[in-house]
């Protein structure tokens, strides 16, 4: 359980959490939801494409969703996830109930983890089980989702290799948000070419990273 009541997870084979203790939803809705689908949205998006690395919970996605119905923007969401939860750990998850959504909402969130595609209203949903390294992606993205766990666990999803992969897959003028700030992780994404903002992080967080690939 982390601060605000929302759960999150640990992994046992990189032993880390897969979101701050000070609370996964203030979290997620900075880095994810504030600096990555309300910039956009304010940016004149009517629709937007998000491309995330590691699905996990789901509530990333989950967010997005709900951010779409009630902003009135099409949302298509692409997760990619080498580990996924099995379906029991997933319906345990409180994310439904501490959001007080109904029962469309929480099928959807279910639909997430049991299917690897579905589509509902302006909501399109698509799953891909493998690894980031051994997938490619095709340039049609808004928005990426960087949401690895820490370069401490796995250094080598922070590096050039994976952020020129990223940069490619985004549209021109398109966003990469992570809550990662280290230097390192700073000046691999600047030689790829993105912009880099470092923007205020959500609690417990100083600084998170917004990456804008440049327009043509
Ligand atoms: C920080 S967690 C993601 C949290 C998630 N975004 C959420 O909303 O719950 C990192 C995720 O990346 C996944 N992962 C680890 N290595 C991966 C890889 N090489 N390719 C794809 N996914 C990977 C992990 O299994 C884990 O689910």
């Amino acid at each position: 359980m982390s601060d605000d009541g929302s759960h999150t997870l640990f992994s046992e084979q990189f032993q880390v959490t897969y979101h701050s203790h000070h609370g996964s939803l203030q979290e997620s809705n900075t880095i994810f939801i504030n600096a990555g689908l309300r910039y956009l949205m304010e940016k004149g998006h009517e629709s937007i494409r998000i491309f995330e690395m590691g699905f996990g919970s789901g509530l990333n996605a989950l967010l997005s969703y709900l951010f779409g119905k009630e902003e009135v923007i099409e949302i298509n969401y692409t997760g990619i996830e080498a580990y996924p939860l099995d379906l029991e750990t997933a319906q345990k998850l409180n994310y439904v109930e501490i959001l007080g959504l109904d029962t469309k909402s929480k099928k959807v969130f279910e639909d997430m983890h049991r299917l690897a595609s579905f589509a509902e209203a302006s909501f399109q949903f698509n799953k891909i089980i493998d690894r980031i390294e051994d997938t490619s992606i095709q340039t049609q993205f808004d928005v990426v989702f960087y949401d690895a766990f820490s370069p401490d666990s796995q250094a080598n999803l922070w590096e050039e290799e994976l952020m020129s992969k990223m940069y490619n897959a985004l549209n021109p003028g398109g966003i990469l948000v992570t809550y990662c700030a280290k230097g390192a992780f700073k000046r691999a994404l600047k030689s790829c070419g993105f912009i880099v903002e470092a923007l205020p992080g959500p609690k417990g967080k100083r600084e998170i990273t917004r990456a804008i690939k440049p327009l043509l």
